[in-house]
This record gives structure tokens, C-alpha cells and sequence, in this order.
């Protein structure tokens, strides 16, 4: 299959109104879209990504008034997050309409919707006339792109379409919020959308539940995630780095004082979070088999960067 490369949103959206599978940029990362009602597209996601049948998918959406033909109910929490965080970051989950397709929630009768901020998704969503299915545009298991040329090296000859733009703002996927239950709604992934933030809204909201027994409730949890094919180290920024060779990288705040000379030291979390999947890109493009990821402080998007630095580090 030959994989269109694009800058025009025109071009991208006339690929998926015509029944196929377009990757486009997003303020978190890129993601492989196609409409939420053609069951053929939505399975061609799957295939593409090698992505396993029970890993339900976010509908993204360019306006609110959308969320009546996803959603049964909103209850009231869900509202109010809708109110405060759309556009931006941040996934509920809702009961379904029967008119989502069960391929698409990988049977669950919940669905995950989200409207992205960025400029580019919210034009190419509107001309789509319909709400958009996205998973990261990555083959299953890698980490997710923040870059066209990462869904390029994933994806090229396995997709119809990449809406080539600048990198993505943010760099790690949106927080996960489960709205559907009876009691307060349930955090299931951390993002850019801090706690804090979401207890400023919902006090209530549930976030101990993070972990094994909620793969149940978010199946994605318990696939493998982020991971270049080099080990990921966790370090503290006075750990004295083990001798390496040049085949290690380091990545953090703090410049080590010895150490491998492929390094990025970044400025700030948010600087931290934009980089690093891309970082673990290069390196694997370069062969490295250790990346050091310092560990940062768990506040804000420190608390999403460290959920992630984690699930890299785990060896499964
Ligand atoms: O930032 C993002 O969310 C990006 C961009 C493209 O929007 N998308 C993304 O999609 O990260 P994906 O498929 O890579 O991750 C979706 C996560 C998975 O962990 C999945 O299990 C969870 O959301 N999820 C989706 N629908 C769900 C549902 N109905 N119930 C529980 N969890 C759900
Ligand atoms: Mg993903």
C-alpha cells in the first residue's frame, strides 16, 4: 500500500470520508483515525498498528454537540469536566450509544471521547463531518509519535495517509478519566491533565485505583507500552551513573557529572515529557541498549512523565 504524505488537511480528510485510515497530529501525540461508524476502517486501525482486538479505542471530537450520538448518559462529574477541560487533554469515559460500533470500544459498552485543542485536528475532525477513532499512531508496543516521520518509521505501506505537521506540543497521550460507574469517577491514565487539576473540578475523583486492577476496566493498561528496544534505567539525579559504554543515553534535568555522551538535558518537565518519546526513538535508531532516565518529582506532569518512565523501565 503506498502511504500518501501530506501537508493539506483537505487531502487527509478526503482519505478518510472515503473509508481509510489517515494519521494526524494532535496537542498530545499522533494518532491513526477513521470514521467511528465504518467498522471496515475502524478494524484497518487494529491491523495496522498490530494492535490487539481488546484495546478500545478514544473517539475524538471537533464540537460538544458530538457527544450526544457516543455517549447514552453524561452524569454530572463528566459534565463538569467536559465544561472545564474540552478542548484539551483530557479522555472521558461514558456509557455508549448502541450506534458505536462494538469494534470500536473493543466490546466494552463504554467509549472514551476526547477533543483535541489543536488547531490542525479540530479543522480536520470538522470536515470529517463525524467523530474520529485515534489510538497513537505507533505500531503496538513502541512508543507513542510525536513526530510524522515516527508514524512514517512505524507505519509507511500499512496506512493510506499522514497529515504531516510540526512535533506535538505536549508529547505524552491525554489523561483517561472514567466517568461511568455509580460512585466518583476513576482516574485510568495519567497526562497532561494533572490530579490536581481534575480534584480542583471533582474532588472526589478516585485516582488509588491506578495499577493491576484496573487492566480490567482500561484493557490498554495491560498491554506493554512506551518502550524503545533498549533498556530503560531509572535514575536519581545524584545517582553516580554506572561506567558505560557508548552504546548507553541518558535523558533528565541534571547533566551527569560522567556518563554516556548521548544526552538530553532538558529545562523543564514539560521539556522533559515533549522530548522523550522521541528520544527513545533515536536511541534505538542508534543502537543504544541502556537509556538513564532520571526520575523527576511527582507533581503535576511530573506525576504522567514518571507513569510512563515506569511502564518503560518495567521488563515484561
Ligand atoms: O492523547 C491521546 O489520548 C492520543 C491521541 C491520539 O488522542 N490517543 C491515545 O490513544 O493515546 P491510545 O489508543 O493509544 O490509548 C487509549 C487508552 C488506552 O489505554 C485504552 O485502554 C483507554 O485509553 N481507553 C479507551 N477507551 C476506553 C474505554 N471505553 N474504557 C476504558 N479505557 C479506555
Ligand atoms: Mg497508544
Amino acid at each position: 500500500m503506498n502511504t500518501l504524505l501530506t501537508t493539506s488537511v483537505e487531502e487527509a480528510v478526503s482519505v478518510i470520508r472515503g473509508g481509510g485510515v489517515a494519521a494526524f497530529p494532535t496537542e498530545t501525540v499522533y494518532g491513526l483515525g477513521a470514521n467511528i461508524f465504518d467498522e471496515w476502517a475502524v478494524g484497518r486501525i487494529f491491523e495496522a498498528k498490530q494492535r490487539p482486538a481488546d484495546n478500545p479505542l478514544i473517539a475524538h471530537i471537533a464540537d460538544a454537540d458530538q457527544i450526544d450520538q457516543l455517549a447514552a448518559h453524561i452524569p454530572s462529574s463528566a459534565h463538569a469536566l467536559i465544561d472545564e477541560f474540552f478542548p484539551g487533554p483530557l479522555t472521558i469515559v461514558l456509557k455508549k450509544t448502541d450506534s458505536v460500533p462494538l469494534i470500536a470500544t473493543a466490546g466494552l459498552d463504554t467509549i472514551g471521547i476526547r477533543m483535541p485543542s489543536l488547531d490542525l485536528a479540530h479543522q480536520l475532525i470538522k470536515k470529517c463531518g463525524t467523530p474520529i477513532v485515534a489510538p497513537s499512531a505507533n505500531l503496538s508496543g513502541r512508543p507513542s509519535p510525536t513526530t510524522w516521520q515516527a508514524v512514517y518509521e512505524d507505519l509507511d505501506g500499512r496506512i493510506d495517509c499522514i497529515l504531516q505537521s510540526d512535533p506535538t506540543d505536549i508529547g505524552l497521550e491525554s489523561t483517561v478519566v472514567d466517568c461511568t460507574g455509580d460512585g466518583p469517577p476513576t482516574l485510568l491514565r495519567l497526562g497532561a491533565v494533572s490530579i490536581d487539576e481534575l480534584r480542583a473540578i471533582v474532588p472526589e475523583i478516585r485516582t488509588h485505583t491506578i495499577g493491576e486492577s484496573d487492566a480490567r476496566k482500561s484493557p490498554g493498561l495491560r498491554h506493554r507500552h512506551y518502550s524503545p528496544t533498549a533498556a530503560v534505567v531509572l535514575v536519581d539525579s545524584r545517582d553516580p551513573l554506572p561506567f558505560t559504554s557508548n552504546d548507553a543515553a541518558y535523558i533528565g534535568l541534571h547533566a551527569p557529572t560522567a556518563g554516556p555522551s548521548r544526552r538530553l538535558v532538558c529545562h523543564t518537565v514539560a521539556e522533559y515529557a515533549h522530548s522523550l518519546f522521541e528520544f527513545f526513538r533515536e536511541c534505538d535508531r542508534g543502537g543504544v541498549t541502556t537509556i538513564f532516565c532520571e526520575r523527576v518529582d511527582e507533581s503535576g506532569m511530573g506525576a504522567a512523565l514518571m507513569d510512563r518512565l515506569r511502564r518503560a523501565a518495567k521488563d515484561e
